[in-house]
């Protein structure tokens, strides 16, 4: 009996000890208990206030927030505690270094440039900060490959996300191929895409990647001038499909392209996107073997992990050891790094499975 037949092999473990690729993380929303509390030590206040801002941001209930609203009245809080280049750069060290232990290889961030006028944090000083601290990284040697998309938040204004796919086309260029993209997110019930849409024209007419948040709530004609666009991933897509109040030709455009599903559960659970596990539209995609991708989207808020993701799919729709392998393995092919990279990263799974079929010897 090969590996793979051992229906017994305890599928927790196996996910935790998969290697795997994280594809949809933002940084603010990844920041974890602990470095939230190291952060917040760092400032004057009382016990008391520290508590309760730490109880509003770290949810203990299971279905952490009572509407989809709800999760963006959080990233202010987080915000308020990130607010200067020292924490971005702490954030963001300690997320690499979280992922790294929870098996990740291979990780693309993303993160919205801000400005601090009360600590006189630039957008620019933002973005460099991050960087420093994804270069620092791979100092440590941690045995994880991070890549970076900057992301245009829709609350925001046009002329920023101009500005900054301007900072992410000079960076592709320029940070030693950690800057690769653009992110489109921010609260989907907030001003119209249509208006961003030249601008992730322009990003993807200037070889940068776009990941798109879409089809978070039901808005089928948005969703669709979104689509069309062809992004190289889409963010959630979750109301896409027809049964769920999609456009039939969302869809099609979708399969046409082959484009790669980011498929966050728990976040989609936890924020009341979804109302539950079973009817998840990663179901839908997996079923139709179309590229789908697990990932958490904001490991700290909505309490997750890379591993818990696959634990979850696995006992949701029934994936065995060889299905949740080739799930993380499909994933590379959807990264948006070269084919050097996606190459070196295939070879690091193949081991994996080598060193599978040895421990059966
Ligand atoms: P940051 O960009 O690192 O500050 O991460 C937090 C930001 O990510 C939020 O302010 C939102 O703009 C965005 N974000 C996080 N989760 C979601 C989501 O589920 N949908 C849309 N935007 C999101
Ligand atoms: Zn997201």
């Amino acid at each position: 009996m090969d590996y793979f037949s051992r229906s017994q092999e305890n599928i927790e473990t196996f996910c935790l000890k998969l290697p795997k690729i994280e594809l949809h993380a933002h940084i603010n929303s990844s920041v974890s208990e602990k470095t939230f509390r190291e952060l917040l030590r760092t400032r004057n206040i009382g016990n008391t206030q520290l508590t309760s801002l730490e109880s509003s941001v770290f949810r203990p209930n299971e279905k952490i927030f009572a509407s989809f609203d709800d999760c963006f009245d959080i990233f202010p809080l987080i915000h308020d505690v990130t607010n200067k280049t020292e924490a971005i750069y702490k954030v963001t060290s300690d997320v690499i270094s979280e992922f790294e232990s929870d098996q990740v290889k291979y990780i693309e961030l993303r993160t919205t440039p801000r400005e601090e006028l009360l600590t006189g944090m630039t957008r620019r000083s933002y973005v460099d900060s991050v960087l420093s601290a994804i270069k620092d990284s791979k100092k440590k040697n941690l045995d994880i490959d991070v890549r970076l998309l900057l992301s245009i938040d829709r609350k925001s204004t046009v002329e920023i996300a101009w500005e900054t796919v301007a900072v992410a086309s000079e960076l592709a260029a320029a940070s030693d191929g950690i800057v690769v993209g653009i992110d489109f997110s921010g609260n989907p019930k907030i001003n119209d895409a249509k208006d961003f849409i030249p601008v992730l024209a322009h990003a993807k007419s200037r070889g940068l990647k776009i990941a798109v948040h879409l089809a978070e709530i039901v808005n089928a004609q948005e969703s669709h001038q979104l689509v069309e666009l062809c992004p190289d991933r889409i963010g959630h897509g979750t109301y896409l499909h027809p049964e769920v109040g999609g456009l039939h030709k969302s869809v099609e455009f979708v399969k046409k392209h082959k484009i790669p599903i980011e498929c966050c559960i728990s976040s989609n659970l936890r924020s009341a996107s979804v109302p539950n596990v079973e009817d998840h539209h990663f179901g839908y995609w997996y079923q139709q073997s179309h590229p789908v991708v697990l990932a958490t989207d904001g490991k700290g808020i909505f309490q997750c992990s890379l591993s818990g993701e696959y634990i979850l799919a696995a006992k949701t729709f029934q994936l065995n050891h060889d299905e949740l392998l080739q799930l993380s393995k499909n994933s590379i092919d959807y990264i948006f790094a070269d084919e050097e990279t996606k190459k070196k990263l295939k070879f690091q799974w193949t081991e994996f499975s080598r060193s599978l079929s040895k421990s059966e010897q």
